[in-house]
């Protein structure tokens, strides 16, 4: 084991702290996390955490919902600049105004939204449970769903619901179009095609199957078949990979990069566990109840 990864060890244990990391971050920075799993597993996680202190590599909406999650530990957003431009294509005044005009609306909102957005929302959801929650909700009202209108759309064909979708979107899903897709096929025939409901619908059709990161994963270890191509950020590969090493996994383009998650550097990550780096989530503790409210209701729903 080389020094840094060694002190990592060390800090952890002086620190009583765990590292949690998303399946988009660096391979090198999967491999020192506690757990590493996509935004619901993370949340759930995050939630039972009883450490001192949780390490979040991911993006800042992430760590935002570890702490609401789990207020009485030390959350600390490993890189501080780690945004997520979905999660700020909505603003609370745009919801406020958006709440006015549709009165008798749920609001549902992705996980990837602000803290400030969970708190004026009904219930949140991932991209893995999205669909199972809006079944659950009372089938007569209609439904606002913020920001990613993919998934909403994705939401909006699986149950047939009355949606208001906004017009926010993820700019690194966007870089698939459906010539890559078609391309895979041929040059894949035996392979399965999967890719992340962030995508858009002209593409997602193309595809075998439509799967959250955390799906994807179970999806391949329960799967019969050897050849996978992968339509969603690159870093899941390093997770495929390693927890299938008779598989073979195929990226559908090597642009399928988040800068935001690629920040991540495993120097930042020893530094964020000395106290020396990465931001302590400090959040208005009115937003952080209300946002709670609609975390919580979302686990309830997921079950
Ligand atoms: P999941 O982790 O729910 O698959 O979402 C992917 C994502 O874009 C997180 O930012
Ligand atoms: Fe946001 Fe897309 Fe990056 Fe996920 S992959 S953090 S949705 S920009």
């Amino acid at each position: 084991m080389n020094s840094l990864l060694q002190d990592i060890e060390r800090l952890k244990k002086e620190k009583n702290a765990v590292i949690l990391a998303h399946t988009y971050q660096p391979g090198e920075i999967q491999d020192v996390a506690d757990f590493v799993g996509d935004s619901y597993g993370l949340s759930v996680e995050a939630a039972n955490v009883s450490a001192d202190s949780i390490v979040f590599c991911g993006v800042r909406f992430m760590a935002e919902t570890a702490a609401i999650l789990n207020p009485s530990r030390n959350v600390i957003l490993a890189e501080p600049d780690a945004g997520c431009p979905m999660a700020d294509m909505i603003n609370e005044e745009e919801l406020r105004k958006l709440k006015e005009q549709y009165p008798d609306y749920i609001v549902m909102c992705y996980v990837n939204s602000t803290a400030e957005i969970k708190a004026l929302s009904d219930v949140c959801c991932t991209s893995s449970n999205a669909v199972t929650i809006a079944k659950k909700l009372p089938p007569d009202k209609g439904i606002i769903f913020v920001p990613d209108k993919h998934l909403g759309s994705v939401v909006q064909e699986m149950t047939g619901r009355n949606m208001y979708l906004w017009d926010g979107f993820c700019p690194t899903h966007l870089r698939i179009i459906p010539s890559m897709i078609v391309n895979a096929r041929k040059n894949y025939p035996d392979a399965i095609i999967m890719i992340h409901p962030e995508a858009e619908h002209n593409c997602r059709v193309l595809a075998d199957k439509v799967l959250s990161t955390g799906q994807m994963c179970e999806f391949v270890k329960n799967s019969k078949h050897s050849v996978f191509v992968i339509a969603t950020e690159l870093g899941i590969m390093h997770t495929l990979r390693k927890e299938n090493p008779d598989k073979t996994f195929i990226p559908l383009s090597d642009k399928l990069l988040c800068p935001n998650m690629k920040k991540g550097k495993l120097e930042n990550v020893k530094r964020a566990l000395e106290g020396t780096y990465g931001e302590i989530i400090k959040l208005d503790s009115v937003v952080a109840s209300k946002a709670l409210v609609s975390l919580k209701k979302m686990l309830e729903l997921s079950k």
